[in-house]
């Protein structure tokens, strides 16, 4: 598994100001979509592309495309739907499936309760939006359900990852070089309810208000 902490002003200024508990729910929802485009320019990284020619106004040239078949990007639902704007609009052609994930807050254990998405993720390059990385168990189950459809490449975009989740996500995806996570900041630790701590509290409550 590879880890990548983005370190840039704009992040944790953007960062910064999703943690604070005053934050509204309409700030809070723009401030994620934000700072999700900035993780997605470096979480595509290494997005597939092919040659494709282009004639310019003043001559022919060669640039690339982005391949078939298209990436998938796959939120968790229901915080990971305040991800999937901000993502899209970086990668305006990907497909959308959506993983529904729910954690027991007593076991912290995670079960699927709605997927829609391709049986045959056969070469596909998938892109799931999570925004906590806290015990793992959620980004566990799903980065297995999407390589046990044949997925090649998984890269999770969490906005915050607790050093805990991190090393549960490590060593389930020990040996896969093809499985990545991309964050805005690791945290120092989880308390004992399964939050991130210093972290933000629960995002799916900021996002969308305590339903
Ligand atoms: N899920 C959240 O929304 N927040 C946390 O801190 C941990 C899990």
């Amino acid at each position: 598994m590879r880890l990548s902490v983005i370190d840039h002003p704009l992040v944790a200024h953007k960062l910064t100001a999703l943690r604070d508990a005053s934050t509204d729910s309409p700030t809070f929802r723009r401030l994620a979509d934000e700072l999700v485009t900035l993780l997605a320019y470096e979480a595509t990284r290494e997005v597939r592309v092919e040659p494709h020619p282009v004639r310019t106004p003043v001559a022919p040239t060669t640039g690339v495309r982005l391949t078939s078949p298209k990436p998938i990007v796959v939120p968790i639902l229901r915080a990971g739907l305040g991800m999937l704007d901000g993502m899209v609009r970086l990668l305006p052609t990907a497909e959308v499936g959506f993983l529904g994930m729910i954690r027991d807050e007593t076991t912290l254990q995670a079960t699927t309760y709605a997927n829609r998405l391709p049986d045959d993720l056969s070469g596909r390059q998938c892109y799931v939006l999570d925004p906590m990385l806290a015990t793992g168990g959620t980004l566990v189950a799903a980065v297995r359900y999407l390589l046990d459809r044949g997925a090649d490449d998984v890269t999770a975009l969490c906005l915050l990852a607790a050093p805990e989740g991190l090393e549960v996500v490590r060593s389930a995806f020990d040996e896969h070089a093809h499985v990545s996570v991309v964050t805005a900041a690791v945290d120092e630790r989880l308390d004992e309810q399964g939050y991130i701590v210093p972290g933000l509290g629960d995002a799916g409550d900021r996002l969308y208000g305590v339903v």
